[in-house]
Formats: C-alpha cells, sequence, structure tokens
C-alpha cells in the first residue's frame, strides 16, 4: 500500500510501540489492517452527526473520498481504542499545495466514546508527532455548521484563517483553521 511505502515507520505495531511508548496507552499509530474499521467508524460517526440529512448515496460517496485519502501519501495515521475496539482515529496527509505542513484529513470519534476525551488525544498526539517530524504547522476545513468539532479545534489552540468557503464538490460552507507551532 502506497502509505506503507511511503512512511515505513507506520507500518509494524513494533516499530509503533518503541516509538511511542511515553504516550498515552490508548493511542496507536495506524496499520493497513485498521483502515477499513476505520472507514466503518467513519460511517457510523458522520450517521450519528448528521442523522436525517444523510443521503446514503452521498454517504457513500463521502466513503470513497475517505478510501482514497487512505491511499495516497499519508504524514499520520493514529488510532484509540479500549476493550470494545477501535473508538476513533486521525489521517493526516502533506499540505496540498505542498509547503512546510500537514493536513488533518479526517478525525472521528466513535459514538459511543464521545465526550471521553478521544479527540483531544488524537491531536494532541498528531501534533507532538508531526511537530517531531519537522513540520511547523498544521491545517484542517471543518464544516461551519459542526460546532463541536470548532470547539475541540478552537480549545486546542487551532486558530481561524479566512472566511468560510464552499467545499470545491460539496458546496457547503467550510472555515479553514491552522495550528502553528
Ligand atoms: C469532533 C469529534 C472528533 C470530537 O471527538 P470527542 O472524542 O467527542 O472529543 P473530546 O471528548 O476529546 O472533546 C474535547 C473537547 O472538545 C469539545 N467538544 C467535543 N465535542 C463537542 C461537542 N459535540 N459539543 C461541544 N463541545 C465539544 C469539548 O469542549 C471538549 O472539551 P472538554 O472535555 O473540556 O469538555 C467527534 O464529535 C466526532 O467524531 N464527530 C463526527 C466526525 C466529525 O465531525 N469530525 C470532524 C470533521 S472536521
Amino acid at each position: 500500500m502506497r502509505s506503507l511505502i511511503l512512511f515505513p515507520v507506520l507500518a509494524t505495531p513494533e516499530t509503533a510501540s518503541m516509538a511511542w511508548s511515553a504516550k498515552p496507552a490508548a493511542v496507536r499509530l495506524g496499520t493497513a489492517a485498521d483502515i477499513e474499521p476505520c472507514l466503518e467508524l467513519w460511517a457510523e460517526t458522520v450517521r450519528a452527526r448528521d442523522g436525517a440529512e444523510v443521503d446514503p448515496s452521498q454517504l457513500h460517496i463521502q466513503l470513497e473520498r475517505a478510501r482514497l485519502k487512505f491511499l495516497g501519501a499519508v504524514n499520520a495515521f493514529l488510532v484509540t481504542e479500549d476493550e470494545l475496539g477501535l473508538t476513533g482515529f486521525a489521517l493526516a496527509v502533506p499540505h496540498e499545495p505542498a509547503d512546510d505542513g500537514t493536513h488533518l484529513a479526517l478525525i472521528g470519534t466513535r459514538p459511543r466514546a464521545q465526550g471521553r476525551g478521544v479527540g483531544r488525544a488524537l491531536l494532541q498526539e498528531l501534533t507532538r508527532f508531526r511537530r517531531e517530524s519537522g513540520d511547523r504547522a498544521l491545517d484542517l476545513r471543518v464544516l461551519t455548521g459542526n460546532s463541536g468539532a470548532r470547539r475541540l479545534y478552537q480549545k486546542l489552540g487551532w486558530l481561524e484563517v479566512g472566511k468560510p468557503e464552499p467545499h470545491e464538490v460539496t458546496g457547503k460552507l467550510f472555515q479553514r483553521y491552522e495550528l502553528r507551532f
């Protein structure tokens, strides 16, 4: 898989546990085996987030777009789990157009695990990992109406950049956020 060739440190749980021994036990590096479970988790979180608004064909398109993100270049893939299985994940990719940063492409916490610090832990570990890898900044885009996610980013020091803009595919309004370090 392309991401594992580009970022071999992400490929094995052994290297992951060596590199991440000081981090909270629930956060680890994702592997190729985690991709499908993360896509299932993503579908569950989107259904829970958007409720009756979710059109099954749109959800299918969203999932295929999410799948493609895992198959391209990956700067960080982190997952969290508890005794029942995966609780959350974050996927970060090179910033486009390429500069000194990384783009947070996906972050989700399974509905049953929300409100317990999973999103916070994923973002904190992602920040530390990318800072140690030489990045100077992270960025992301979030739907303007996604107030829970926006609150999470703001609490962790992310700042709004520019005005909301329509997504190039869906037309929905997104706000860009950035974290500089
Ligand atoms: C956004 C999301 C990842 C947050 O994950 P989470 O694990 O529930 O977040 P945490 O428990 O770590 O919350 C950390 C902080 O974020 C804020 N926060 C998170 N979700 C919130 C919500 N729904 N409403 C208000 N504040 C929220 C809280 O202030 C919380 O701080 P506190 O613990 O001091 O109260 C989760 O709601 C999710 O998966 N949503 C669906 C997918 C999505 O929209 N992803 C973002 C796309 S850009």
